[in-house]
């Protein structure tokens, strides 16, 4: 039995070697003397020739019934060809069909809907799968980043208690008849888990009922989080800002294959690979808005409009702090040198993508904790191991949340979020 060999690894072969590859007819073209088919495989796609005269007849037969998305095994010659994707081809001496495929539904120029009802297949295609290589390769690098930089990878639940980011976007679960809830934000664990390891991270999915529907907002999404005891706010920062940059800095080195095939200007990417990045005060924020024309106050909040206008003024991600405390989370720590203000930060990404990080210092004293919670009006109760936090030991601590698929959105160059989760969530489908 032969070795299978990938079609990356074919390309590297001499003129005149012999390999076996295996993979899916990606697409297919008959010339009479000449077959040509390109098969592809998760390393990315090769020609085949089968031709009259070197190709055993049944062969080339076998080429011609081998329909688009057929899965074969394919044996041949190895030919340095220009013309070829990647300079190179195989002239076929053999071919096996292994699975016939039926008329495949897509063909390309289909509508969104119709692609999504079968995105089981669509999820082939090239630029998706291209996709799937950057997200598995951006999983790396975070692991990679938070191992270098001394902190513990933990796994906090997905069922919860109480919501971490507000009730308008929680989804309900039915727990042996009592309420639970799909978690928002694994932050309050994380938080617990620093008295035991002092600097946590993890990389698990998040739930939010949002209400509308646009570009940039998924139903189930995967959240980067990582919460450290003793840091302040401009520490947790640094880290935020370390983190983007590292991790697209090794993109950029490691995967060029996968953001050529996603059309995406690299170019663009290189000022994000050094830091320090900008800052701007949520004030600050506002006045630019209000210079572009934008009809905006003191003390509304940032929409992906205002977000992306702003983005429109930096080329590399950008970090907004202070918001006035009302605007933000009620566990955010108010800067005692800006009364009204929440130690708070948003990093966004530019290119018109926007907040891709939210985080903050944490507000550590039980009291205070105490009466934002009944100010907000919600139930102390569902609070009360989070509040325990600042009984036994409490110490400042900050952390920060980084939505993969935004920051995917950014580095893979989409205009929509769902081209970068392979079973996005919709609202009135589930399915596949
Ligand atoms: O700003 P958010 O709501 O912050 C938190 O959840 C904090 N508890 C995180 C923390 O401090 N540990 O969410 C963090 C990030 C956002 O900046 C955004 O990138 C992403 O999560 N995000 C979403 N991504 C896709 N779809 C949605 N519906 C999202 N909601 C938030
Ligand atoms: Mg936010």
């Amino acid at each position: 039995m032969a070795e299978y060999m990938s079609t990356r690894d074919v390309k590297r072969l001499e003129e005149g070697s012999k390999a076996t590859v295996r993979g899916w007819v990606y697409r297919w073209r008959d010339l009479g003397k000449r077959v040509f088919i390109v098969v592809r495989d998760s390393e990315g796609i090769l020609q085949l020739v089968a031709s009259k005269g070197f190709t055993p007849e049944d062969v080339i037969e076998k080429a011609r019934r081998a329909s688009i998305e057929s899965s074969i095994i394919a044996e041949g010659v190895v030919r340095r060809d220009r013309r070829a994707p990647g300079g190179v081809e195989l002239r076929l001496t053999n071919l096996e069909i292994v699975g016939h495929a039926e008329d495949f539904p897509i063909k390309g120029g289909e509508g969104i809907d119709y692609l999504l009802d079968i995105r089981h297949l669509w999820i082939r295609s090239r630029k998706l799968t291209a996709m799937w290589r950057l997200r598995h390769k951006a999983f790396e690098i975070f692991r990679e980043f938070f191992k270098k930089r001394g902190y513990w990878e933990v796994s906090p639940p997905m069922l919860t208690q109480a919501a971490v980011e507000g009730g308008a976007t929680l989804f309900e679960v039915n727990f042996f008849g009592k309420k639970a809830y799909l978690t928002q934000s694994a932050q309050f664990y994380l938080e617990a888990l620093i008295f035991s390891l002092e600097r946590v991270w993890t990389l698990a999915p998040s739930f939010r009922a949002e209400r509308s529907r646009t570009r940039r907002h998924l139903y189930e999404y995967w959240h980067l989080e990582a919460e450290a005891a003793w840091e302040r706010m401009d520490g947790m920062m640094r880290l935020v800002e370390d983190l983007v940059a590292y991790t697209v800095g090794r993109l950029v080195e490691t995967a060029h294959e996968e953001l050529e095939v996603l059309g995406r200007n690299v170019e663009a990417l290189e000022p994000s690979r050094k830091t320090p990045y900008p800052r701007i005060t949520y004030e600050e924020a506002i006045n630019i808005l209000k210079r572009k024309g934008v009809k905006v106050e003191y003390g509304d909040d940032l929409g992906a409009d205002e977000e992306r206008i702003l983005t429109e003024e930096f080329e590399t991600p950008f970090f907004i702090t202070h918001f006035p405390l009302e605007l933000k989370s009620f566990y955010m720590k108010e800067d005692p040198q800006r009364p009204g203000h929440a130690l708070a930060f948003d990093l966004l990404a530019p290119e018109g993508v926007g907040e891709i990080v939210g985080g903050s210092e944490r507000e550590d004293n039980y009291e205070v904790l105490r009466k934002r919670i009944e100010e907000r009006g919600y139930n102390v109760d569902d609070y009360q191991w989070y509040l325990d936090l600042r009984r036994y030991g409490s110490v400042p601590h900050s952390g920060f949340g980084l939505g993969v698929e935004r920051f995917l959105m950014w580095v893979g160059g989409r205009d929509h979020i769902r081209d970068t989760i392979p079973f996005p969530r919709f609202r009135d489908r589930i399915y596949p």
